[in-house]
């Protein structure tokens, strides 16, 4: 994996932390490490022991430097009925940033896929704005993705819909032809105006730092800031939320087999790449 990265590309690794224990020693040998990312997800229970709470995302870069790496932004975290702001900024309202924080190594904000009936047949489907984060923390457009364990497509949808290159490796054909038909369905079209973005359920819910300035004038925002304690940034027209919902999982029976996941040894060499190795 790290010998076909990228030199300004990163890695990462998902699993419980017991087994990125052992991955995180291994490739300590041979790329950078930057951060182990704490995604708040229940796992399954270890015994009479702490209750598992977060699956472990290991990143690591080929190199030191020159990385691709964007500061990110989330939504502010409010209570969902009141909606007000959840934590107490005090007398400091005026100066938050109207979109939502700068995205830490502590995710909370993305939940696990809950419902079968929102999910493909398939143990392990991580949510696809997870990988979004991931993706637009660390390339750009027409970067090239690489998932060697890409079960039914996850990266490849969020690759497609944030208007990069992909590849996958995936051992189930019934996987692979549920990927190929999502793939199918998806458009690049995750973004506003000339920024990409990762939409879920209608909103938007991670986007880069840099691109605020353009990204603002989408939004309504509240005036006086301090009112953000209540009020949130809303789009202000509605129709440039693309309707994704159907790529999520399975729902398409129709459609050909073609697939853009494209396993051919030439183009992995020298590409972006990410791994997203997954628990089992
Ligand atoms: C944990 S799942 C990945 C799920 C994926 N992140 C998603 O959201 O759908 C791992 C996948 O890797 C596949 N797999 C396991 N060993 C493999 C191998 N040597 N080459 C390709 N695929 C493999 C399995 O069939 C499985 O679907």
């Amino acid at each position: 994996m790290v010998r076909v990265t990228k030199p300004t590309g990163s890695i990462f690794l998902h699993n419980i932390p017991k087994w990125l224990t052992y991955y995180a020693t291994y490739l300590n040998k041979f790329a950078n490490f930057k951060h182990w990312i704490s995604w708040d997800a229940p796992t399954a229970p270890m015994g009479k022991s702490l209750q598992p709470a977060h699956y472990g995302i290991l990143f690591y870069t080929k190199e030191i430097k020159g990385t691709k790496i964007y500061e990110l932004r989330h939504p502010h975290k409010r209570d969902r009925k009141q909606g007000y702001l959840w934590k107490d900024y005090g007398g400091k309202k005026d100066l938050l940033h109207p979109f939502g924080p700068l995205v830490s190594d502590v995710w909370t904000d993305i939940h696990r896929i809950k419902h079968n009936t929102k999910r493909d047949p398939h143990p392990c489907q991580l949510p696809v704005h997870l990988m979004d984060r991931l993706l637009l923390l660390t390339s750009d457009e027409n970067d090239i993705i690489l998932d060697p364990f890409s079960g039914t497509g996850t990266t490849a949808i969020s690759a497609k819909r944030l208007g990069r290159k992909f590849i996958g490796f995936e051992l189930d054909e019934k996987y692979v032809e549920i990927s190929q038909k999502k793939i199918e369905n998806t458009s690049p079209n995750f973004r506003l105006g000339k920024s990409w973005v990762s939409f879920y359920l209608k909103d938007i819910v991670t986007i880069r730092n840099n691109d605020w300035n353009s990204l603002s004038k989408y939004f309504s925002i509240p005036n006086p800031i301090r009112n953000i304690d209540f009020e949130r940034v809303k789009l202000i027209d509605k129709k440039l939320i693309p309707n994704d919902e159907n790529n999520l999982f399975e729902t398409s029976k129709q459609g050909k087999n073609t697939i853009d996941v494209n396993i051919n040894k030439n183009n992995v060499v020298g590409t972006y790449l990410t791994n997203l190795a997954d628990a089992y």
